[in-house]
């Protein structure tokens, strides 16, 4: 029996939620859901690999899931839930950490970026990270998951997980009925989902925009007022160049390229059809309509977000309700990992 065709994919509340988030994740988790069964997660599990104050872990929990609703996730199509309400994502990753290799987890380029200088004194969960990430994903078996490209090292060991799962106990997962050579995990994809979007700081084009930014003005965040953004954009770093009228001419002007990008991605238009009506004029006339499209945008999901944010009693049970049903999916796929594996039961 081929694995129903099943999307996964979460966010870290680890902080204030910003215009990277917003068009390089959430804006496109949106249209799956029409073509998909799809899992949208708020990775709370994932935050704690570095320290979290737990007001702010729960206030932020909170926020990303009212940012999927606010941006248009229907909580009756998606199943929205936070992580630690389905306690099989913590069972399934230690069964993973005991499959994966020390070799491939040492290679994880984010942990060692993240880790730095600093690698003996982090937690040993910021190193097991991305076993958790392969749980989350397979305790649904899960076939595609939309994320960004500084994630694709992490969907790599995902399916080098499923794949040592799947031969390590080919045996037993013949023996509880499935077939062994199609395997008990699927080898998840990476969707890509329309042109990589990666937002980059309003102050250093090279720089991906960032909550932990030197500089408050290199980042749009989700709940800015409408004059803040308005004066982000305006004061965003740019050449001295008119707009090219092709995305050509964007590829030596980091600062030109991200706004009009961000233009394109707010408005749902290419980059070329963008340059094909900005094409030749300067930035006075540019930031201004950037400005007046971003607020168009972002002002009624911030709206929203507040409402539901504010709504406590209305959040907890979405939540809970998308727990029962990622539950209703995940246990008995840990039912059988349970048998598969040998554990008495
Ligand atoms: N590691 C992802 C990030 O930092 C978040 C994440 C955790 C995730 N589990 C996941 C993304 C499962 C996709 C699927 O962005």
């Amino acid at each position: 029996m081929p694995f129903t065709p099943r999307v996964f994919s979460g966010i870290k509340p680890s902080g204030d939620l910003h215009l990277g988030n917003y068009l390089g994740a959430i804006r496109r988790f949106v249209p799956l859901q029409e073509t998909h069964e799809t899992i949208y997660c708020v990775v709370d599990m994932h935050a704690i690999t570095v320290w979290q104050d737990p007001e702010d872990l729960r206030r932020w929990t909170y926020e990303i899931a009212a940012a999927y609703i606010a941006s248009g996730l229907d909580p009756k199509k998606s199943i929205i839930f936070n992580q630690s309400q389905v306690v099989e994502h913590a069972e399934l990753s230690w069964i993973f950490n005991c499959v994966a290799r020390m070799g491939w987890m040492s290679r994880m380029t984010q942990f060692k970026d993240k880790a730095g200088e600093n690698s003996e004194n982090v937690s040993l969960g910021l190193f097991a990270y991305p076993s958790l990430m392969a749980a989350d994903i397979l305790l649904y078996k899960s076939t595609g998951v939309p994320v960004g490209d500084d994630q694709r090292q992490h969907l790599e060991l995902t399916r080098d997980i499923a794949k040592k799962f799947n031969h390590d106990f080919k045996k037993q997962i013949a023996g509880n009925g499935f077939d062994a050579d199609e395997g008990f995990f699927p080898i998840t994809e990476t969707l890509s989902t329309g042109p990589a979007m990666r937002v980059m700081s309003l102050r250093d084009g090279t720089k991906k925009m960032s909550k932990s930014d030197a500089s408050d003005m290199s980042t749009i965040y989700m709940m800015d007022e409408a004059d803040l953004i308005t004066k982000k954009i305006k004061k965003a770093t740019t050449d001295p160049e008119p707009l090219p009228s092709e995305a050509k001419g964007l590829e030596t002007r980091p600062e030109a390229q991200n706004l009009v990008a961000i233009f394109a991605a707010l408005s749902d238009r290419s980059v070329d059809d963008v340059l094909s009506e900005y094409g030749g004029q300067g930035w006075g006339k540019f930031k201004p309509a950037l400005a007046e499209l971003a607020v168009s945008v972002l002002s009624p999901v911030a709206t929203e977000m507040r409402r539901l944010v504010d709504d406590r009693g209305e959040m907890d049970r979405i939540l809970a309700d998308g727990a029962d049903r990622a539950r209703a999916i995940a246990q008995p796929v840990m039912e059988d990992v349970r048998r598969i594996v040998g554990f008495v039961r």
